[in-house]
């Protein structure tokens, strides 16, 4: 009976209380085009308790890469052997643990079982789903949309522009309006209003909010949302009739949300003194 053993130590130093008032906690791993965060979070509150830790995604992003980089952050958090639930978000569709896309990873991603890949890789239950669409999650549980009646829509402006769908606080999930098509240039939406078009294309705020404005009077158009969040640390006012927010998460949406999800897929809570049979 290891666990009873585990109890008497621990009411032996008078820990029992404080592990009594810990929250639970969860690891959040939000892979993108550029960059592979991470961190430890707090769900109750839904904020970061440990440091951001940060890697460049790797050149080309090819799964065994991605996996070694994942590893990494987990090692640097120092949680790659701790038993806390750990959600892995990443930047494509995500249906039944398969990547079905790849617009800004490796081609290898397309048809992959991607969740499978990272458990087996990593020897440890994930929960997996899109990026945008657990930041959506974070947002709605601690964020911006808390609450939030009708049709709230989450877009992030990063390498790619992701989408959540969120109504009376569900998530219909992976949405990808960032491929929307702009009928006069027939390019996806997000090759010409992400935050990676204004830099590849040098633009300046002014000339970056006017794709900006395109982009959402389209997406307004198409679904009459009661309420925008804007992701990814920009703000944008725009002309639209929808009320439009920052995401009170900002960068670490993902984070908190892959976090938040994971424990759908492995409740736990740290505050327990568990007791197995
Ligand atoms: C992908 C989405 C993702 C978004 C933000 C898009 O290119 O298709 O799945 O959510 O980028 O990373």
């Amino acid at each position: 009976m290891p666990d009873t053993i585990l109890l008497i130590a621990q009411l032996a130093v008078g820990r029992v209380e404080d592990m009594a008032s810990e929250s639970a906690r969860a690891v959040g791993i939000d892979i993108g085009g550029t960059g592979i965060k991470g961190g430890i979070v707090d769900l109750d509150k839904g904020e970061l308790i440990s440091d951001r830790i940060k890697v460049s995604t790797p050149q080309g992003a090819e799964p065994d890469d991605v996996l070694t980089a994942v590893r990494e952050v987990l090692d640097t958090l120092k949680v790659a052997e701790s038993d806390y639930p750990l959600g892995v978000a990443f930047p494509a569709i995500v249906k039944n643990g398969r990547t079905l896309s790849a617009a800004n990873v490796s081609h290898k991603w397309i048809d992959f079982p991607a969740e499978e890949f990272f458990e087996d890789g990593l020897g440890r239950d994930i929960h997996f789903a899109n990026d945008a669409d657990v930041a959506g999650v974070a947002e709605m549980r601690f964020g911006a949309a808390k609450d939030a009646a009708g049709l709230t829509i989450l877009t992030t402006l990063g390498t790619g522009i992701g989408s959540a769908l969120l109504y009376d606080g569900q998530l219909i999930p992976n949405s990808e309006l960032g491929h929307l098509q702009r009928a006069k240039h027939g390019k996806d939406a997000e090759a010409y209003a992400a935050y990676s078009a204004m830099e590849r294309d040098e633009l300046t705020w002014e000339a970056w909010a006017e794709r900006l404005q395109w982009y959402y009077s389209h997406v307004e158009f198409l679904f009459s949302p009661d309420l925008f969040i804007v992701g990814g640390g920009v703000t944008c006012g725009g002309q639209a009739t929808t009320p439009i927010v920052a995401a009170v998460h900002r960068n670490n949406a993902g984070i908190i949300g892959a976090a938040a999800l994971s424990l759908g897929a492995a409740p736990q809570r740290l505050s327990a003194v568990t007791t197995k049979d």
